[in-house]
């Protein structure tokens, strides 16, 4: 009897052993997407608290909701083609040369181009002309 303990326990100790060998790793499954640190979102805009956005605040959401900002994607290029897009035909101000890079930087970094999301802009050599448009 005491020999069947001796061996129960000794079965139990190689159990506990086996158990602690790390469970194994699959490098073909990504991390859950909970894992990955999201900054929170702004409870006014929506806008990614991250890094310079409070600068894309001031500049961004004067004329348009940041709704509009927020569905679009783009590379710092089709960013830049946007805001020079709204600087031509939109009014919007020019920007000093740190502000834009901090705002395109912000930009590409929190909105990058995704297969999920909507289509890129349009560019504007593209666009077809604006019936209403007042300019001749
Ligand atoms: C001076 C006014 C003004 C400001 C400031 C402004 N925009 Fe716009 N923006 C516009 C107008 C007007 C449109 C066209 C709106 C529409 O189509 O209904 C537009 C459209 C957009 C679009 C949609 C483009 C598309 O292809 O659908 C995005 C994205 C955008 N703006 C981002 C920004 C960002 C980022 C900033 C800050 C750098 C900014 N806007 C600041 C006037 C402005």
């Amino acid at each position: 009897m005491r020999c069947a303990a001796a061996i129960l326990s000794a079965s139990l100790l190689l159990v506990s052993a086996c158990s602690k060998e790390a469970p194994p790793t699959n490098p073909e499954v990504a991390p859950e997407p909970a894992a990955i640190a999201k900054p929170a979102l702004d409870p006014v805009t929506g806008l990614k608290m991250a890094g310079d956005w409070e600068i894309v605040r001031a500049n961004c959401v004067a004329c348009h909701s940041s709704r509009l900002i927020i569905q679009q994607r783009g590379t710092a290029q089709q960013w830049l083609t946007m805001i020079r897009w709204m600087q031509k035909k939109q009014n919007l101000w020019d920007f000093d040369p740190d502000t834009e890079s901090k705002i395109i930087a912000y930009l590409a970094k929190n909105y990058p181009p995704s297969d999920a999301q909507r289509r890129a802009a349009i560019p504007p050599e593209l666009m077809p002309s604006n019936p209403y448009s007042m300019e001749k």
